[in-house]
């Protein structure tokens, strides 16, 4: 477990080099930065700055080339993928800019659906999706399919479906690109409140000034390094 002080992320000299043909794109160049737990952290910067490349070695999706990224104090570039797997989905939840939603499922159904991977019993899981469906604000619409509601319900279920597996550790990659202005304030103030009440750590990215001064943590990329905001 880790200690009250530390840190539920930890970015040490992260540098990150994409092959593209016979060049080489380097999207991190060095990179150190810490998430507290708990808190609610957003990465700004401009189009190509490095906040995809950061949000996905945070969430180990892929590794660095260089340096270390540090969950919960764990280092996850050697672990073979079933002990990966198995860390995202304890550990972490993923919150889309296009939502992702499976289309043939309702609204609680989806929220429902990882705890049907990690084999809760069907009665629990449907509980705990249709207690989460009334959290992230979802009413009478839980019943609805994604094609039946609007972004800003489609991204309270991808809210709720990150979240019901308890998850230390949100991370939501423009989660607001895709929705109107007030309500991706909206989504942005459930996303406070379910951290305030789950305890879980937000890591969020986004273009939008607005949203990005609603944050407790701020950090700036350009050109792939910390600039201040
Ligand atoms: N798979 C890849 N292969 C090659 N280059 C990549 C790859 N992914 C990202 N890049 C490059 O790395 C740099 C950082 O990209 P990244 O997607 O992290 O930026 P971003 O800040 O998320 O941009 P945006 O705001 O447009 O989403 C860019 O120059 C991009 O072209
Ligand atoms: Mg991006």
């Amino acid at each position: 477990m880790p200690g009250i002080s530390q840190p539920l992320v930890q970015v040490i000299e992260v540098h990150k080099t994409y092959p593209l043909g016979h060049r080489s794109v380097e999207a991190l160049r060095g990179v150190t930065l810490e998430m507290p737990q708990g808190g609610f952290v957003v990465l700004q910067g401009p189009s190509g700055s490095g906040k995809t490349t950061l949000l996905n070695l945070v969430g180990a999706i892929d590794h660095p080339t260089s340096g270390r990224v540090l969950v919960e104090g764990r280092d996850m570039a050697a672990w073979p993928d079933d002990a990966l797997s198995h860390f995202r989905a304890k550990t972490l939840g993923f919150i889309f800019q296009n939502f992702n939603l499976i289309p043939v499922l309702s609204a609680v159904e989806n929220i429902e659906y990882p705890l049907l991977l990690q084999r809760v019993p069907r009665a629990e899981a449907r509980a705990r999706a249709l207690e989460m469906a009334e959290g992230v604000g979802l009413g009478d619409s839980s019943d609805q399919r994604p094609g039946e509601l609007s972004g800003g319900q489609c991204q309270r279920v991808a809210i709720g479906r990150a979240l019901v597996t308890h998850p230390a550790l949100v991370i939501a990659d423009e989660p607001t690109a895709n929705l109107d202005a007030a309500t991706g304030r909206t989504i942005i103030d459930l996303m406070h409140r379910m951290r305030d009440c789950t305890g879980a750590t937000f890591v969020i990215s986004t273009h939008d000034p607005e949203i990005a001064s609603m944050a407790e943590a701020r950090f700036t990329l350009r050109d792939g390094r910390l600039v201040e905001p």
